[in-house]
């Protein structure tokens, strides 16, 4: 079991570990019991994981003597909104939940999401544990202290930033993961190699198909480092003022597709269009060379990601969407370009006009 440290602040308790290995679950009880971080522990999970790892997981808490129990909702996007939130809390507070517990989120980007927004706003917060079970919650949403919930206005409107207090990567989960899913998680894991790392960017061009027959050593690498790198991110902008933005490359687009689909566009392939688009814009603004821009396209497509933009969707919703970004700031979106492989930079002005014209080049 590898660990990588979290260092956020000295003077408290955020910094954490991020413990990473093939069939660790079994070991983790060990390691909260050692932590002695609660007097009991609550899993929130999803119907679909907790199917699969519910009884596992609570067997693996009882056995070192820790008190623990479940609580379950239906999986999906669609629960992660107030009213999740609040039968979660009822039943915590019916269970006899206290300032005294803490919680564990076992699942994929919705459990971690809810659970921590849960945990930071139960009782004026409690502590809660990350055991994230998707590729995409291993390498991006269960890292980084983001929590919160979708509003019918739009997507994780409401939350707040609050730290685990440990996370536990067990690639095993991986190996019942629909591909789907897996391709999803995907699109983040090449978003990495783009913005930070080279040489991830290159072994992922080398190692395609190994990684898409879910490769144990492949995946123990890539996994550790994308964790390394959104960490390192995370511990120099924690609350999403500065670098913590180039994690947003391509999703500006990227939102803007799947919103404009209405939600029929995965988000990895809705990422990955954006990421292609993003780094078309790069290019044509003559920050990016083409032979770059070519390698991304290219790696997207071998990940078995989307490259091309539906016609059925219309371009002018999807400009239209980007001006409703999350991100913005006033009347300026902070568009996350490229100079080369490995080197993004933010710029604030990007013309409608070549955002329009890159999309419909996509869609051909
Ligand atoms: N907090 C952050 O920083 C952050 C970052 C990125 C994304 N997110 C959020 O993450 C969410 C998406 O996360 P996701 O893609 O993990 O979706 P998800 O949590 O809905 O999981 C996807 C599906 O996989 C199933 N599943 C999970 N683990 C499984 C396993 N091991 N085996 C079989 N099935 C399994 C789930 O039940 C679900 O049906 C979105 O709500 C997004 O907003 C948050």
């Amino acid at each position: 079991m590898k660990r990588i440290k979290v260092n956020l602040d000295k003077q408290s308790s955020l910094s954490h570990e991020i413990c990473i290995g093939h069939t660790i679950l079994d070991r983790i009880g060990l390691v909260i019991a050692k932590g002695n971080l609660a007097n009991r522990y609550t899993v929130i999970t999803d119907s679909n994981v907790s199917a699969l790892y519910g009884e596992e997981i609570l067997g693996v808490l009882r056995e070192v003597n820790l008190k623990a129990d479940l609580i379950e909702f239906p999986a999906g996007e669609v629960s992660k909104n107030m009213d999740t939130v609040l039968t979660i809390t009822r039943e915590l507070i019916n269970r006899g939940v206290d300032r005294s517990s803490a919680l564990i989120a076992l699942g994929g980007g919705v459990t971690g999401d809810i659970t921590g927004f849960v945990s930071s706003i139960y009782m004026r917060s409690i502590p809660y544990i990350q055991v994230p079970t998707t590729l995409l919650a291993q390498v991006d949403s269960g890292i980084g202290g983001k929590t919160g919930i979708d509003l019918p206005e739009g997507k994780n409107l409401l939350g707040t930033f609050s730290q685990p207090r440990a996370i536990f990567i067990d690639l095993r989960f991986l190996e019942t993961l629909p591909d789907d899913e897996f391709i999803n998680g995907l699109s983040e894991v090449v978003k990495y190699g783009i913005i930070d790392d080279v040489e991830l960017f290159t072994l992922l061009e080398g190692k395609s198909d190994a990684i898409r027959d879910r490769d144990p050593d492949i995946l123990q690498t890539i996994v550790e480092r994308s964790c390394k790198i959104k960490k390192g991110i995370v511990e120099i902008d924690e609350k999403d003022i500065g670098v913590r933005r180039f994690l947003n490359f391509g999703h500006t687009i990227g939102h803007a597709i799947e919103a404009a689909s209405g939600y029929t566009v995965t988000h990895g392939n809705a990422v990955s269009m954006g990421m292609i688009a993003t780094a078309r814009i790069s290019e044509k603004m003559k920050y990016l060379p083409s032979d770059d821009r070519v390698r991304i396209q290219q790696l997207v497509r071998a990940a078995g990601l989307a490259d091309h933009v539906p016609t059925s969707i219309s371009t002018e919703e999807i400009i239209s969407k980007t001006r409703t970004d999350k991100k913005k700031e006033g009347d300026s979106i902070h568009f996350v370009l490229l100079k080369k492989i490995g080197t993004p930079f933010t710029n604030g002005s990007v013309e409608e006009a070549l955002i329009r014209e890159t999309i419909e080049e996509l869609k051909k």
